[in-house]
């Protein structure tokens, strides 16, 4: 049977071309980083030649780019490594639980945080950060694009906030990051977190850019990696893969490659929505609650491989299984979450029911999509749904 992989915010496989270039560190380059011999300088050099890569991706200094585990510890660093006793943060309440949990954590030591709720169309509105900071405020932590909504948020704007009110901004960057350029001089943050795995890249690699002079405590010590930033023998097959994912990320943004990608998602989102009870998260629905940036109808700007749909009468998670069984992987709700039962924080906060949160499901598509693959999940999406739809007690009218 044929499988289409359509779960790429949860995970992405290795390029060959990061395979290669990380396979000689694992067996004859194996050495320390830290040793003086030859084995080790063999590793220093290709993990300094990483760090160029990385500067070149964030465009930062060589010095400013923190290798570390992944997007979780870059999300914990910037709140752990920041924030004390007194402080306020101001974050959002449709980050990754990375930055959510972590807020939770510091609030027992007397750090108290502001949620903002974004926008129905999934966006964040830049004055109400700026209607939450106080003289206290520390620290912002935002998202640059949603992992389950794939929204892109107003960094720039928000960094000119921070920048004016004298506030460390940090930005999880993990789902943007291969999408969407990064180029932290012109966003103006002091932090910045990714994750090779969300680029195909290896998984347990994290690269964090911060600006040099932000006072961050570091999460590990033991030792005086990362100049003294991140304890721990360097992952150099890690740090070799990552800089090959960003290498290869920043082709594939100039090449027309994240274009077409866009193209191929509307295809898809196009042939999905010619369901009846179908509608896009994020869209500006006629009386959404609140004020919004957009007008009815219209879409915030998006990471070009994602597309939330849902699909009234039916089960998310049912529709998750049915697909599956006919060779598509999708999500319902984050990844990240798999195993909750619990309707998605992200689609609760922008405003939509629990029902149809729950009947929601996640496109996110590789850059390696091709039209073929479109073609077999709209073949297959119709079937599953008008086949769950008959049997549905959601259908019947008789859940509530
Ligand atoms: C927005 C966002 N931040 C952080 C993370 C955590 O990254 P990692 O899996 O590298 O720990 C994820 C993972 O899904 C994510 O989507």
């Amino acid at each position: 049977m044929r499988r289409v992989y359509m779960d790429a915010n949860a995970t992405t496989p290795l390029l060959p071309e990061v395979m290669e270039a990380m396979r000689p560190y694992w067996m004859e380059h194996f050495g320390n980083a830290s040793s003086i011999h030859q084995h080790g300088q063999k590793a220093r050099t290709a993990v300094d030649r990483a760090r160029e890569t990385m500067a070149q991706f964030f465009n930062c200094h060589d010095a400013e780019v923190v290798f570390n585990s992944g997007g979780t510890e870059g999300d914990n660093t910037a709140i752990f490594g920041l924030l004390h006793p007194g402080d306020h943060c101001i974050t959002t309440s449709i980050e990754h639980s990375a930055v959510l949990q972590a807020a939770g954590r510091v609030a027992r030591y007397g750090i108290e945080t502001t949620f903002v709720a974004p926008q129905p169309s999934g966006l964040i509105d830049p004055t109400d950060i700026l209607r939450a900071i106080r003289p206290e405020t520390r620290l912002i932590s935002v998202m640059l694009a949603n992992n389950e909504t794939g929204v892109i948020q107003p960094v720039e704007e928000i960094g000119r906030i921070a920048a004016d009110t004298g506030v460390f901004f940090h930005i999880d960057a993990v789902q943007g990051a291969g999408k969407v350029e990064i180029d932290v001089r012109r966003i103006g943050c002091h932090l910045l977190s990714i994750s090779a795995h969300k680029m195909h890249g290896p998984k347990g690699i994290g690269a964090m850019f911060v600006r040099r002079g932000t006072p961050i405590e570091p999460l590990l010590v033991g030792g005086s990696h990362e100049r003294r930033q991140r304890a721990g023998t360097e992952n150099v097959a890690g740090i070799v893969g990552i800089a090959k994912a960003a290498e290869l990320a920043m082709h594939s943004l100039d090449d027309g490659t994240i274009y077409r990608l866009a193209q191929i998602r509307d295809r898809l989102e196009a042939g999905i929505l010619q369901l009846p009870g179908t509608g896009v998260n994020g869209v500006v629905a006629p009386g959404a609650p609140g004020p919004s940036h957009l007008g009815t109808g219209e879409r915030p700007p998006r990471a070009a491989n994602t597309t939330n749909i849902w699909f009234d009468s039916l089960e998310g998670e049912a529709l998750v299984i049915a697909l599956d069984l006919k060779g598509v992987s999708v999500s319902g709700g984050s990844a990240c979450h798999s195993g909750a039962t619990e309707p998605s924080h992200v689609l609760m906060a922008m405003g939509l029911d629990k029902n149809r949160a729950r009947a929601s499901l996640r496109f996110s598509l590789l850059k390696t999509v091709t039209d073929a693959d479109i073609d077999h999940v709209l073949q297959v999406v119709p079937a599953a749904v008008e086949h769950l739809r008959a049997l549905s007690p959601v259908a019947a009218g008789t859940l509530g």
